[in-house]
């Protein structure tokens, strides 16, 4: 499974970059005003510091526009996936921009016939967010099920990414299920390492280690 980091924090992408755990970056209009930054300047810099993809969100919501911008933002660097937001005028600006060779991630997929009509589309990636459902008592699981199932039965190639995850049993699921990709805020990612009995264990390890003058360096 594929990790992307969804942050626009350099400091935290460079961290778990450094550790391997960086496949890509997903950013969005949020994520962008939390960071305080222009987000052609961030985006740039995200893009020297990540091979992967890093996908940078439009924000018109007109084709034309949409267009306009998907293409400005391709050029910041080889890697950028357009991202556009799952509405008829998204599904347009996906169809000319994958057709230009461009990388899209289609995101606020909220069912499993809005990511049927991105892949026909030609999206890279589409975006399918767990946690907001789980916000509405709507269990966001079924919805990667569901893409997956349909995704197989026809044979289409675009990725899911699971995203609006957050919590370690999302990212544990979203991988049983067989999410492609799934993106979450660093912390999640850094709680995957988390385990109680590691802790529990390490601190019996250490109190032995220290009472039999186990000196290693
Ligand atoms: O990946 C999409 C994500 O940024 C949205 O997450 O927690 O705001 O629903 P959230």
């Amino acid at each position: 499974m594929k990790f992307f980091v969804d942050t626009a924090e350099i400091d935290a992408i460079r961290e778990l970059n450094d550790l391997g755990m960086v496949d890509g970056v997903t950013t969005n209009p949020s994520l962008i005003k939390k960071s305080g930054r222009d987000i052609l300047e961030v985006t740039k810099e995200i893009c020297d510091l990540v091979s992967g993809p890093v996908s940078a969100e439009v924000v018109a919501t007109d084709s034309e526009t949409m267009i306009a911008e998907g293409r400005k933002l391709a050029e910041i660097a080889p890697n950028i996936a357009v991202k556009l937001p799952l509405t008829w005028d998204g599904l347009k600006a996906c169809k000319v921009l994958s057709g230009e060779g461009k990388m899209v991630n289609v995101t606020l997929c909220f069912s499993a016939n809005q990511a049927l009509l991105a892949a026909k589309a030609g999206a890279t990636f589409i975006s399918p967010f767990i946690g907001r459902l789980d916000d509405i008592n709507i269990d966001g699981m079924d919805l990667i099920a569901d893409i997956r199932t349909i995704y197989d039965n026809y044979g289409y190639e675009t990725q899911i990414l699971a995203a609006s995850i957050r919590t370690v049993n999302h990212v544990l699921e979203s991988a049983r299920i067989g999410a492609d990709v799934m993106t979450a805020p660093p912390e999640v990612i850094q709680k995957l390492a988390a385990h109680p009995l590691t802790d529990k264990g390490l601190e019996t390890f250490l109190k032995d280690a220290a009472s039999a003058g186990i000196k290693i360096v």
